[in-house]
């Protein structure tokens, strides 16, 4: 296996960086002003987490490519962190929204396109009642409420490696057998080993123990951890979650935020699984901003009388735009035309093309790395192996091969994600993108070796 020479790492960072800066004058003057009036210079602080020295500032967005303000486009395998996994701006959502704003955007009433949407989570999940949310943040910490509130519990458990979005619970990490909160996270309200039980994914006898003294509301998982590189399950490992949490009376809650590449019914359709509750958000609306989660019917009967008291309106689901009828409408619209399952058999192959394309690289220039696949999701992450847990996941993150990579592909008309080594596939994504995106990490990787 090859070793990565870091001194020469480094300097083609230095020469990335540059040709970025040289590259982008528009960009760069947008940035020094927003940096005026915004905090970091951006409207939400992960923009900032783009390689170069400030963040390319769009222009436009349209299926699988985006233009910024310097006139450069770029295939976007990054898709707003799957808020866009289906394609920017879709058309059926486009009109959609456009019909409905005319029609009042929000209006504290129901609309008739709600019932359609839960009908339609209802039969693509398994899980037969949803309420919806604006954010998959919003959906997590509502289904933990409601699982607090059927179960009587306080607790929660979560999985080394995990991100369920900013809840406090769940913003932790497992570091020498004591849970604390993650790295770089502003301080809880309270000390997350009050509130919280972390343990490493795919370990039974781990959950056995945990969750032994049944004072645990709820396990919220994602069913392949996406957040830390995606870890898979291994065989059998899911229904031994599913037998442990129903034993102890612990609600299942799984996070579909982003599994939902798998399929129309994201990973629990796909692997039949039945968990108690289901969240999920980002891509839903096509980008508008909405998210749902769902509960079986024992969890729907025993906190139903809450939501329908006097005072349901403080019982801590929802917000005043929540479930509007904008939201609504993009929904339903992008759950009957755009996530449909001639979508995803678009999508998945052409992750296969993706990962098989960047297995090849890493093969051929003998670098000790790997390639993973969930659904239309790939990813590659710098160990042999593929992890088996969040702690193995992590210990393979190395920030400037990070850097590295994702200058070198953005530079050569290519979005990843910053923070994951991760490519999307939309339906509006073609062979020709996928094949470019080979070709530059096969000349990325070999100029590294050389
Ligand atoms: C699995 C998972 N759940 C929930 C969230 C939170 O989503 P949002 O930031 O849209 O609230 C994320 C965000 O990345 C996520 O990856």
């Amino acid at each position: 296996m090859v070793g990565i020479d870091r001194g020469k790492l480094k300097a083609l960072i230095e020469r990335e960086k540059q040709r970025f800066v040289e590259e982008h004058p528009k960009s760069k003057d947008l940035f020094e002003r927003a940096k005026k009036s915004m905090f970091g210079g951006v409207p939400m602080n992960w923009m900032i987490e783009w390689p170069g020295a400030f963040p390319l500032f769009a222009a436009q967005g349209k299926g699988a490519t985006i233009t910024d303000v310097d006139g450069h486009a770029y295939v976007d395998f990054c898709l707003g962190d799957t808020g866009a996994m289906f394609g920017h701006s879709p058309r059926e959502t486009v009109q959609a929204a456009t019909r409905q704003m005319r029609k009042g955007i929000t209006m504290m009433l129901p609309t008739e396109d709600s019932i359609w949407v839960g009908e339609e989570l209802a039969r693509r999940f398994g899980v037969p009642y949803w309420q919806i949310a604006m954010t998959a943040t919003d959906a997590n910490r509502f289904a933990l409420r409601m699982a607090r509130e059927a179960t009587g519990r306080r607790k929660v458990l979560v999985f080394n490696g995990c991100y369920h979005g900013t809840v406090d619970e769940a913003l932790v990490r497992l570091v020498e057998g004591r849970v604390v909160p993650r790295e770089g996270a502003m301080p809880p309200p309270v000390d997350p080993d009050v509130t919280t039980k972390v343990i490493e994914f795919n370990d039974l006898e781990a959950l056995e123990e945990a969750l032994a003294p049944r004072d645990v509301a709820a396990v919220l998982m994602e069913p392949a951890l996406t957040n830390c590189g995606i870890v898979l399950p291994q065989d059998g490992y899911l229904d031994g979650v599913r037998t442990i949490t129903r034993e102890t009376g612990t609600v299942w809650i799984i996070d579909e935020t982003h599994t939902w590449c798998a399929g129309p019914g994201g990973f629990t359709a796909a692997h039949g699984l039945r968990p108690d509750m289901l969240t999920l958000g980002k891509p839903v609306a096509g980008g508008i901003p909405s998210a749902a989660f769902g509960a079986s019917q024992e969890i729907h009967d025993k906190t139903i009388a809450n939501i329908l008291a006097d005072t349901t309106g403080v019982n801590g689901l929802g917000g005043t735009l929540t479930g509007n009828a904008l939201a609504l409408a993009a929904m339903r619209a992008t759950l009957e035309k755009v996530i449909t399952r001639e979508a995803f058999d678009k999508m998945i192959p052409l992750a296969t093309r993706w990962t098989k394309g960047v297995g090849r690289a890493i093969k051929d220039a003998g670098v000790p790395w790997h390639v993973v696949q969930l659904g239309a999701r790939a990813e590659y992450r710098f160990r042999e192996a593929p992890p088996k847990n969040g702690a193995e996941a992590i210990a393979s993150k190395d920030a400037e091969l990070d850097r590295y990579m994702h200058l070198y592909t953005l530079n050569r008309g290519i979005l990843l994600t910053p923070f994951h080594n991760m490519a999307l596939m939309s339906p509006a994504t073609k062979r020709k993108d996928v094949d470019l995106h080979t070709k530059v990490f096969r000349e990325s990787v070999q100029e590294l070796v050389a």
